[in-house]
């Protein structure tokens, strides 16, 4: 076989983000926006279900469900209403695409709501936006508003007969609510909490009514998906693992940002696009897929980035979020700040997971900061055992991934901080990223600052 130079990147979610003012509809429909609606609208909605069912188009906000088939599991209608709801919660450490997105191109996503309500018979969506990014809401307030304006959504759209209100929700920032469940119960008002499954929000979701939840990326796949054609899509990435998707590279490389790739892609020739670790520094952990997604090492540098080589390799691809972490950082650090987040953001629904994280926060504070004990490691197991499959949602189990898998490949760093009763790292190195040394909690207990 002939050996051929493909350049790896595909930019087309980001394809217009240097655009002039790209968050505008001019811009926009400039660089030939709103074409993928007009192309759906002259055919019957089940058709679109299709094309995006045979593009082989996964989930992008984490767990990588077929998007078309998720759409296809609706009810027939009866009469009554169905919601597509965007979820744009985007609050997992490590995850920064859909904010990016939404900033830099609001139409695309919004032209994807069109498509998408369109195709499940809806003409009432929502898209949920973190509470924090208060530019992307109002951004997104603004490109709703132009696309009114411009009879992209509202009465007889473009003179089809298709009706479509879009609301744009700000949550109250929660990471629980980025869970498809709670964030329905936070849009209806309720405290945001996972509900019990099944009914499955295609049966009984916003209202009770049949509702389609999707990630902001998955949605914003949706328009070039109908313009180019489902083979198109099945040209890129893997066969299980088809198209395009945003890369996020975050940490300790030399040029951050999005890299948009085929599936697949490895983070070896990421790295390279990106410039590689900063300071010609050696990799040292990695997270593929945020930080609930298991520890990835310098040895996983070719793992393709597909879902099911990363599961292979004994990981999940996630959101895409590569955190990247030099041979500098502690990872008895990098995993208790991660436990912080996850201590304060369990939502306290679940036993194992509001009084596990909380247990797991302790422990690894107190190793960290030199006061850990001999058994203190199995305690951390045995917790993570006791919350994984247990736990009532998903977030239960991404907390214990950090921690079971940073004890897998660095046992020996945690027993020395242990047995050293504090970090063992070069304290010159460890200004490299801003680690101070912490005294031991009884030091501080005594009044000592
Ligand atoms: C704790 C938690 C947080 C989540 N946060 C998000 C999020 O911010 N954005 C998102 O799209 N999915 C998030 N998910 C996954 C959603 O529950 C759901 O699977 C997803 O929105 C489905 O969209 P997709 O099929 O297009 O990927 C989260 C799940 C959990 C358990
Ligand atoms: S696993 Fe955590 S976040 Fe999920 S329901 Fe239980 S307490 Fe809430």
């Amino acid at each position: 076989m002939s050996e051929q130079t493909i350049d790896p990147l595909t930019p087309i979610l980001s394809e217009t983000w240097d655009a002039d003012r790209s968050w505008t509809l001019d811009a926009y429909v400039a660089q030939g926006g709103w074409q993928g609606l007009a192309k759906a609208l002259a055919q019957p909605p089940a058709d679109v279900v299709q094309v995006v069912k045979d593009s082989g188009l996964r989930g992008r906000g984490g767990a990588g469900f077929p998007t078309g088939m998720k759409w296809g599991f609706l009810p027939a209608p009866d009469g009554g209403p169905r919601y597509l709801v965007v979820n744009a919660d985007e609050s997992e450490p490590g995850t920064c695409k859909d904010i990016p997105l939404m900033l830099a191109s609001p139409q695309l996503l919004i032209e994807g709501v069109a498509i998408t309500s369109y195709a499940i018979g809806c003409d009432h969506a929502f898209i949920y936006v973190r509470g924090e990014v208060l530019h992307v809401y109002r951004r997104l307030l603004r490109a709703v508003e132009e696309a009114y304006a411009a009879g992209y959504l509202g009465k007889n759209i473009q003179g089809s007969g298709f009706d479509l209100d879009v609301t744009v929700h700000a949550g109250a920032g929660a990471y629980i609510c980025g869970e498809e469940t709670a964030l329905l119960d936070s849009l209806e008002g309720l405290r945001g909490q996972p509900r019990l499954k099944p009914p499955f929000p295609a049966v009984a979701g916003l209202y009770a009514r049949p509702t389609v939840v999707n990630n902001v990326e998955s949605v914003a796949s949706v328009p070039a998906i109908v313009n180019h054609g489902s083979d198109w899509f099945t040209s890129m990435g893997t066969e299980r693992s088809a198209g395009h998707g945003l890369f996020s590279l975050s940490g300790h490389v030399v040029r951050p940002g999005q890299y948009e790739a085929p599936l697949g892609i490895t983070l070896r020739e990421l790295l390279d696009m990106a410039g590689g670790v900063r300071g010609g520094n050696r990799l040292k952990f990695w997270t593929p897929g945020g930080s609930s997604t298991p520890l990835f090492t310098d040895a996983h540098l070719d793992t393709p980035l597909d879902y099911e080589s990363v599961a292979a390799a004994g990981s999940m691809l996630g959101t895409r979020a590569l955190q990247i972490f030099d041979e500098t950082t502690c990872v008895v650090r990098a995993v208790s700040r991660w436990m912080d987040f996850y201590a304060h953001e369990s939502c306290g629904k679940c036993t194992p997971c509001r009084e596990g994280t909380y247990w797991l926060k302790q422990i690894l504070r107190r190793i960290e900061t030199g006061a850990g004990t001999e058994g203190d490691l199995d305690v951390l197991l045995d917790t993570c055992d006791n919350i994984l499959g247990r736990a009532f949602c998903a977030l239960g189990d991404g907390a214990t991934s950090p921690v079971t898998s940073s004890i897998a490949l660095f046992r020996d760093e945690f027993e020395a901080h242990i047995t050293g009763r504090g970090c063992p790292f070069d304290p010159s190195a460890a200004a490299l990223f801003d680690y101070t040394p912490r005294r031991a909690p009884q030091a501080l207990t005594a009044g000592a600052h």
